[in-house]
């Protein structure tokens, strides 16, 4: 049985995922090769993930390797109802729907639970949490799971070290093809595809304020850069704002920023990152947006409480007039990219959901062996999905000579 809003959606849902399957060489491989080694034959797969048409045909992949999948979405703004109609019509269990209510999002992420899953893929640590609170009982057929994100990998890392956390989860976050392209170049993308969307305004000439310079930030920062803005960052860690310094931007503490800033944009990973006591100083007109994968780095309780008016000026934008001047925040505060557009470039989640089902065999094919806790991705699937990714785009590298392999494993000079 699917909960998804609305089956006469599929056809529409169907064409973009055969849009994205264009642009996913890697994952498009594994499906092939899944044809007749169904890797997952007999196992249930969950997944809870921004149900749009990448994450479609990464569970399009993971059922051609035999897997029985159910999937939810992993926030409530960005599941695209007709991408989950044309999933639930290709055969697989969808529990999501756009514009989910609190309620109702945690009920979608029950019945996938409710799955019994043998394998996990995450994306914030919302399922596996929940395993490991209402559903303690099935975590018993779990093998393991696979994370996607800094913020859900920070949640699997506090529950180790409060002897809380009972399956392996491989860090899939933390795979070079993973971070070095999706959270960088993918996020810098998508979260200006999503602000442009969201506004139809300029961003040449503007001022713009990255908060939190991680993976993300950088990325952000730098096509804020190429697209015109003068940039401002602002980092709690030292070797962070040195690096944005050296990489060209202007660091400031944000009480500084708060009235210099015509966009901000938060990527911290952490709460209240911008609260009460910078909306204060912000000048008429300013833009706010999110792209962490919680809403709570915007602090909306404060911008409720300091409004003199709220009002929906546009799709995805809407204005809180403090004290006669206008502060705009874009998509509720939610991840911009995802609920004011499609996400990171297809090319890009190819790597991320070839490494997810990297992640997916090997725990399967190390069942048993693998301890709970937190896992690194082994750096032979990372440089297979890199070595994937260079032959798709028909790029050849070179490789050690003898002589050259013989000289980096000795410690003498001949
Ligand atoms: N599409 C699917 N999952 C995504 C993610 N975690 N970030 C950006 N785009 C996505």
């Amino acid at each position: 049985m699917n909960t998804i809003r609305d089956a006469a959606l599929a056809p529409g849902g169907r064409l973009k995922i055969d849009w994205v399957r264009e642009h996913m060489p890697v994952l498009r491989g594994l499906a092939g090769e899944f044809k007749t080694t169904k890797p997952f034959a007999g196992l249930r797969v969950a997944i809870c993930l921004h149900l749009e048409a990448k994450t479609a045909y990464m569970a399009e992949v993971i059922k051609e390797g035999g897997a029985a999948v159910t999937i939810t979405g992993s926030n409530p703004l960005s599941t695209q109802d007709d991408v989950a109609a044309a999933l639930a019509a290709a055969g697989i269990t969808v529990h999501a729907w756009h514009g989910a209510t609190p309620g109702e999002y945690a009920e979608h992420l029950r019945l996938t639970a409710q799955s019994a899953p043998h394998l996990i893929i995450d994306d914030g640590g919302d399922l596996v949490t929940l395993l490991h609170t209402d559903y303690h009982h099935l975590l018993g057929e779990v093998r393991g799971g696979a994370e996607e994100t800094t913020t859900g990998l920070i949640r699997l890392r506090a529950m180790v070290a409060e002897g809380i956390l009972k399956i392996p989860v491989m860090a899939v976050n933390d795979a070079y093809c993973k971070f070095l392209f999706d959270n960088r170049h993918g996020t810098g993308q998508s979260v200006w595809d999503g602000i442009m969307r969201a506004t139809n305004l300029v961003v040449a000439g503007k001022e713009v304020v990255v908060v939190g310079y991680g993976w993300c930030g950088r990325g952000v920062a730098a096509r804020a850069a190429g697209l015109g803005a003068r940039v401002i960052v602002c980092e709690i860690n030292p070797i962070r704002a040195l690096e944005a310094l050296m990489d060209g931007h202007r660091v400031l503490t944000l009480s500084k920023a708060a009235a210099l800033g015509d966009i901000f944009i938060t990527v911290t990973g952490c709460r209240d990152a911008l609260t009460g006591e910078h909306f204060a100083l912000m000048k008429d007109g300013a833009i706010l947006c999110n792209a962490g994968h919680f809403d709570i780095e915007i602090n909306k309780g404060d911008l409720v409480r300091l409004a003199d008016c709220i009002a929906t000026v546009r799709k995805g934008v809407d204005v809180y007039e403090i004290r006669g001047r206008r502060v705009y925040l874009l998509a509720e505060g939610r991840l911009v990219n995802l609920a004011a557009a499609d996400g990171h470039p297809a090319e890009i989640m190819d790597m991320s959901f070839a490494l997810q089902v990297e992640a997916l065999r090997y725990l399967n094919q190390n069942y048993g062996r693998l301890t709970a806790g937190v896992h690194p991705l082994p750096p032979d699937l990372d440089e297979k999905v890199a070595r994937r990714k260079l032959e798709a785009l028909g790029i050849t590298i070179d490789s050690l000579s003898s002589a050259q392999e013989c000289y980096l494993t000795s410690w003498r000079q001949e």
